[in-house]
């Protein structure tokens, strides 16, 4: 059996390019845009507090299961699953959670890519100073009007689309590294840069206040689905991103000092990864709210906070035009590190049967351009086209983020807790301490998975029910 890893894409350099990358992928829109509108939604502190919690006890289990059966298989996500059943001597069909994946990663890239190449329209719009003095009124014309025009956000999805599949082309060391490399040390100066903006201004403490004061009457049953779905898309979980990042890492490097071979561990790694993610998405939040606040915009905003009040914001203090500006740059550095492992999988399967990484690149580019085409008419032509759950764009987001990563999620904690034999799950992960282990075993086993499984149960009822 084949117990090394083949290293038919490349291998990451160390195991800081690993983290560095599973970083990139879990920073994304979901930190930036996503967890502060849904924090102000949901009340602040508490629901804070419910998010950490879902981060340790759900999405670090599950990230840990699957960057092991990653290393594990060394291949792509569907390569990988049927090697590691084939493995385990169960039924192919496990290889199922590959194809899964694949399409999970597909129709987010197709969606992704359109949200993310507004903050591209944004950058261009700080830049040159058109937030300056707007209104409420006019910033949410402004959102609106990009919105109304289907050629402008062709035009920046295919930037985007562009700018993503090429670094994918340029494979694992000469792309995905070199990217991550310059983009997250770029991401945490500017996430920096922009907290120490917040905070002179007048509303930090107002601002601090609101994310970390706990009030637990506001916390409700939807809140705890709700931190824990955002917990799992946040950190890139369920479809196959971490899957392929974990098979690019190395088993064991060499000691600078003493020249032996160490093992690289998958246990602290992952919670280095997490603890990052999580930080990012606080820093966000505390350079946004503040903002907010001096501005006395209302922190429940809504989908519309990043585009429509924080424009707002920035236009109304000094620096803004920079400052706002470089707040753009974040979200597209974000975005890009995350949409590069959502085509990593599907490329690198095509890869293996045989395509060269330019042409499956643009075949996997090419196709999530054109459903994402989809997704642009949502907000102009299509927008009264509503079925299911709304416009074309809500329900391929839905169906994605809401069904499939969870359920993508459910499996892998399965196959890692109850499928895989135990003896190679514990060789793979071999972490030191015996009694982790088993509190990993046990979170990974049963509480993940019924964790899961409420967040695909109240999707559905609420899908159904509203
Ligand atoms: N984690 C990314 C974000 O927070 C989104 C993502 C989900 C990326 C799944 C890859 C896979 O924006």
């Amino acid at each position: 059996m084949n117990e090394t890893n083949k290293p038919v894409h490349g291998m990451w350099t160390s195991r800081w390019v690993f983290i560095l990358a599973a970083t990139g992928s879990a920073v994304g829109l979901g930190n930036i845009w996503r967890f502060p509108y849904i924090t102000g939604e949901y009340g602040g502190g508490a629901f804070v507090l419910l998010y950490l919690a879902c981060i340790a006890l759900i999405g670090v289990p599950i990230m840990i299961a699957e960057v092991t059966l990653g290393r594990r298989g060394g291949l792509s996500p569907i390569h990988s699953m049927g090697r590691l059943a084939e493995q385990s001597k169960v039924s192919r069909r496990w290889k199922g959670i590959g194809y899964l994946g694949a399409l999970s990663g597909f129709l987010i890239l197709s969606f992704y890519s359109v949200v993310a190449s507004w903050a591209l329209i944004y950058v261009w719009e700080a830049v040159s100073g058109l937030f300056r003095g707007m209104t409420a009124v006019q910033s949410q014309a402004n959102f609106e009007a990009m919105q109304a025009n289907p050629w402008l956000m062709l035009g920046s999805h295919s930037l985007f689309m562009v700018l993503t599949m090429g670094v994918v082309a340029l494979g694992v060391k000469r792309g995905l590294e070199r990217a991550v490399e310059v983009l997250m040390p770029l991401l945490f100066v500017l996430l920096l840069v922009l907290i120490g903006y917040a905070a002179t201004t007048p509303g930090f403490a107002e601002g601090v206040a609101f994310l970390f004061a706990f009030d637990f009457s506001k916390l409700s049953g939807e809140a705890v689905v709700i931190a824990l779905g955002q917990a799992f898309f946040t950190l890139s979980l369920g479809m196959g991103a971490i899957m392929a990042y974990g098979a690019y890492m190395p088993r064991e490097i060499k000691d600078k000092k003493t020249g032996r071979a160490r093992p690289v561990s998958i246990g602290s790694s992952v919670v280095i990864i997490a603890a990052l993610d999580t930080l990012v998405a606080l820093g966000a939040g505390l350079a946004m709210f503040p903002l907010l606040f001096t501005g006395n915009l209302e922190p429940a905003q809504g989908p519309g906070m990043m585009f429509v009040t924080l424009p707002l914001a920035f236009g109304q203090m000094p620096g803004g035009v920079l400052f706002g500006s470089l707040f753009f740059v974040l979200v597209v550095c974000a975005a890009w590190t995350s949409s590069i492992s959502l085509g990593e999988p599907m490329v690198a399967w095509l890869v293996e049967r045989g395509k060269s990484r330019w042409a499956a690149s643009l075949l996997v580019g090419g196709a999530a351009w054109v459903l994402g085409v989809g997704s642009v008419l949502s907000f102009n032509l299509w927008k009264e086209h509503t079925f299911l759950m709304g416009t074309f764009f809500d329900n391929i987001e839905f169906l994605s983020t809401s069904i499939l990563l969870p359920l993508g999620g459910l499996l892998i904690a399965l196959f890692a807790g109850w499928v895989m034999k135990e003896t190679q799950v514990r060789k793979e992960l071999a972490m030191k301490s015996f009694a982790l282990y088993m509190v990993w075993r046990a979170l990974v086993r049963i509480f993940s998975p019924l964790a899961m499984i409420a967040v695909i149960a109240y999707a559905l009822w609420s899908a159904t029910s509203g």
